[in-house]
């Protein structure tokens, strides 16, 4: 396992490339692929599968939201066939806790593929305030918009899920673990704008979202199409609602330490100069 390549799947994403540089840290050989990588994977394109495959000994899965379990059943089948040992899958608490039927598939098909499994479910990113549109937009414009009112969620550190699929990967003792990853308390969105905005200096501000609007902005920003759109807007009202304040023992569990605090993921990425005055 210690020359053979690992193969990351959305290599280029939040926590693809952070699985990608961690992996690469330990000395790892590391195969990050995606539609634009110069290792190409595209889900939709069987064709780019066995040559990202070819001599890898595990693979870390970020997989196509949009895949009802077909693709991700092909892909293991192909893997299997490629040699492939092991087998990380990126999945979602939120997704398994509201029943999201192609979640759960997903993870099933993983889990009942052969192969040693494990499978990550974190919660919401902190990078989803830089990183991802539906909440960046609104700390780069200095307006927050979101319906997740005083409900509380603890974000998870991409760094600390990056950190477990690599243990997963390279370490034993994660075969056949589920691992629930959460940041160390939880917060509201308030608060967590309120720290960006303190330490970043810029003045930014939450402005809570009707619920019943929320999904509809999200579409008027060019953020999402409808469909998506309902979806995200569910996960906030989950959070609203207060179900998704729980914590989570996964990065325990999986490393022996304490997840990071959303206030390291703020100074780094302050430290980084991403949220410099525009
Ligand atoms: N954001 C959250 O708070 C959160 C929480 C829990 C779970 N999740 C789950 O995390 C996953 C997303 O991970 P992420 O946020 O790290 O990714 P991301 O930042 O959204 O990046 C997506 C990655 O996938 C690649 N990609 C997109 N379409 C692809 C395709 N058809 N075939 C192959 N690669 C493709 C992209 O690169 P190219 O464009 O070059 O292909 C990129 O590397 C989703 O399954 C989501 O449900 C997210």
């Amino acid at each position: 396992m210690t020359t053979t390549p690992i193969l990351v799947v959305g290599g280029t994403g939040k926590v693809g490339r952070r699985v990608a540089s961690q992996l690469a840290g330990l000395g790892r050989s590391v195969r990050a692929a995606s539609r634009s990588s110069d290792i190409r994977f595209d889900w939709n394109d069987q064709t780019t599968w066995d040559s990202a495959l070819a001599g890898t000994s595990g693979v870390f899965i970020m997989p196509n939201d949009a895949d009802d379990g077909g693709q991700l059943r092909a892909f293991t089948e192909r893997a299997r066939d490629a040699g492939v040992q092991r087998l990380v899958l990126l999945s979602a608490r939120e997704y398994v806790e509201m029943g999201f039927t192609a979640a759960i598939t997903r993870e099933d098909i993983v889990r009942e593929s052969g192969l040693d499994w494990t499978v990550l479910r974190p919660v919401w990113f902190a990078q989803n305030f830089s990183e991802e549109p539906f909440l960046s937009v609104g700390v780069d414009d200095g307006t927050v918009s979101i319906s997740t009112g005083a409900g509380r969620h603890p974000f998870i550190d991409a760094e600390d899920i990056a950190a477990v699929a690599v243990a997963a990967l390279t370490k034993d003792g994660h075969v056949g673990q589920i691992y629930e990853l959460t940041g160390p308390r939880a917060i509201t969105v308030g608060e967590a704008v309120e720290a960006i905005s303190t330490a970043s200096g810029r003045s930014i501000r939450f402005a809570p979202t009707p619920p019943d609007e929320y999904a509809e902005y999200l579409v008027s920003r060019g953020l999402y199409d409808k469909e998506t759109a309902l979806v995200v807007a569910s996960l906030a009202e989950y959070i609203r609602d207060g179900h998704d304040e729980h914590l989570s023992d996964g990065v325990q569990r999986a490393l022996g330490r304490q997840p990071r605090e959303f206030a390291d993921y703020v100074a780094t990425t302050v430290a980084s100069g991403t949220w410099t005055t525009p």
